[in-house]
Order: structure tokens, then sequence, then C-alpha cells
């Protein structure tokens, strides 16, 4: 068993399509440990995407993470990281493969609908940003 975190972004939720991707995890065999929705500041935004933070796409990201509500999630299962960002497709939408979320939904690369943490180092600082042991809960 592994966990990730998941992050529907401020795009994901204005375009009402939170049911349809939490219901493509769950098809796909992974289970929400825990899951809230909050509008984060540009300072929490900017905590989250510390390792960007010499990108030149740093500013923009995160004015747009903190434009709006994002739902936060720590998703459960065998292969969790990898199979999340399978089921997200590639960060850029136009090189994402059909039927992935991010094909499906995102705007371009920097409004790409979702999130997921790309290494076991990186799920447990970003899990741990957001959540607590006692939201965690299974
Ligand atoms: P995410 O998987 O959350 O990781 C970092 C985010 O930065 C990424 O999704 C995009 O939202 C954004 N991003 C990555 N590359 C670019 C880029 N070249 N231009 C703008 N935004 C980007």
């Amino acid at each position: 068993m592994e966990r990730t975190l998941s992050i529907i972004k401020p795009d994901g939720v204005e375009k009402n399509v939170i049911g349809e991707i939490i219901a493509r995890f769950e098809k796909n065999g992974l289970g929400i440990a825990a899951l809230k929705m909050v509008h984060l500041s540009k300072k929490e935004a900017e905590g989250f995407y510390i390792v960007h933070k010499d990108r030149p796409f740093y500013g923009s990201l995160t004015d747009f993470m903190s434009r709006g509500p994002v739902v936060l999630m720590v998703l459960e299962g065998e292969n969790a990281i990898a199979k999340n960002r399978e089921i997200m497709g590639a960060t850029n939408p136009e090189q994402a493969e059909p039927g992935t979320i991010r094909k499906d939904f995102a705007t371009n690369i920097e409004e790409n609908t979702v999130h997921g943490s790309d290494s076991p180092e990186s799920a447990a600082f970003e899990i741990g940003y957001f959540f607590n042991a006692f939201e965690l809960v299974r």
C-alpha cells in the first residue's frame, strides 16, 4: 500500500468536475484516506510549490493555485503514486493520453486540473503539508 497527495486545482473546481475526477480514482482502485476543500492563500501555495521557486512560472502558478478553492486528497492503494500519475496524464494536456484527466479537462500546462505527488519523498512532504495524523482516516 502506498499513499499520494492529490489536488483538484481551482480550474477543476470551477469546471464542476470534482465528482467525475474522484470517480476516476475510485474506479481505478485508489481509495480516499483523507479529503478536504480549502481556499489556499498565496503564501500557502508558495510553500507547497517551494521546489519550483526558481522556475519562471512560480509566480503565476501560485496566483492560479490561490485564486479559488481546491480539493485536497490523500489517495491510497497499490502503487498509488504511479497509478495516480497515469490517471492524470502528462503535465501538458497537449501531450496527455486520451482518457486521462488532463486530456479531458485541462486548459493548458499551468491550469492542468490536478496535481499528484511525483515520488515517495514528495508524497511524504506534500501529505504532511496539508494533513495531520488525525485527518488521515484510514
Ligand atoms: P503540477 O503537477 O502541480 O506541478 C507543478 C505545476 O507547475 C504543474 O503541475 C503546472 O500546473 C505548472 N507548470 C509546470 N510547467 C509549467 C510551465 N512550463 N508553464 C506554466 N506552468 C507550469
